[in-house]
């Protein structure tokens, strides 16, 4: 018998939410909040999770300064918040490989889990570059990172669609970055993978392979979500 353990979900609300929406969901998922569940809700939206594992979206790689429209790794450590996503496909027009990596760091520095999205764009993956674009955002993005770390593996053209990768893909492409990470030293971690999970590409994707899940959209309907973290229970 396959034995699948409970997985990690993250759910990052992106800008979807309004405060009274997200009031609504945090009200109705509380009986459902475990350990594995972590929420990743816009910075304005953060202290209607104050019972959830809370994770921001973004970060800068500094604790102070002059620094307009950022958000501090320092100051998010002191609201509670535990990890903060980073190098998410949305965010890397504004952030090369070195400045997701100082991010890291600093956030590290702060103790906060840092969530390293990676992934391919549509035009690599049509020219067969998808392994070379994962080896450089992870040799980059990790250097001279030793502290806890997610990598959650998200095809940047899958995000937001209806469709996920095949489970084979998806664990080829696990089996390709633990490897790397493997080369890289880096054993303290937890893989996920994103990009369109959803109620009805969930069940599909269960893998042992897989340490939990990065959902988008989804996140935002409490009804899908509960499917899929059920089914990531089985
Ligand atoms: P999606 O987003 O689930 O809406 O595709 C995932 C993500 O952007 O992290």
């Amino acid at each position: 018998m396959v034995i699948i353990m409970s997985k990690i979900v993250v759910c990052n609300q992106k800008m979807f939410l309004s405060y009274d929406e997200a009031e609504k969901i945090s009200n109705e998922l509380l009986k459902y909040n475990d350990e594995n569940l972590i929420i990743c809700p816009s910075a304005l939206n953060m202290d209607l999770y104050s019972k959830y594992n809370i994770g921001a979206q973004d970060c800068y790689y500094e604790d102070s300064g002059s620094f307009t429209g950022e958000i501090s790794p320092y100051h998010l450590a002191l609201k509670g918040v535990k990890y903060v996503i980073v190098g998410h496909s949305e965010r890397r027009c504004y952030d090369d490989d070195k400045t997701i990596n100082k991010k890291i760091l600093a956030a590290q520095k702060n103790k906060l889990i840092p969530i390293l999205c990676i992934g391919e764009s549509k035009y690599d993956r049509d020219l067969n570059r998808t392994a070379e674009v994962l080896k450089r955002q992870l040799t980059i993005g990790l250097k001279n990172v030793k502290d806890e770390i997610y990598i959650a593996y998200e095809p940047a053209w899958l995000i937001g669609k209806n469709k996920s990768l095949s489970i084979n893909e998806i664990e080829d492409t696990c089996t390709y970055i633990r490897k790397l990470l493997k080369g890289l030293r880096i054993s303290n971690y937890k893989l996920l993978y994103g990009g369109s999970v959803t109620d009805l590409t969930i069940e599909n994707i269960i893998s042992n392979k897989l340490d939990g899940y990065l959902v988008g959209k989804t996140c935002c309907d409490v009804d899908k979500l509960l499917k899929i973290i059920k089914c990531t229970k089985m």
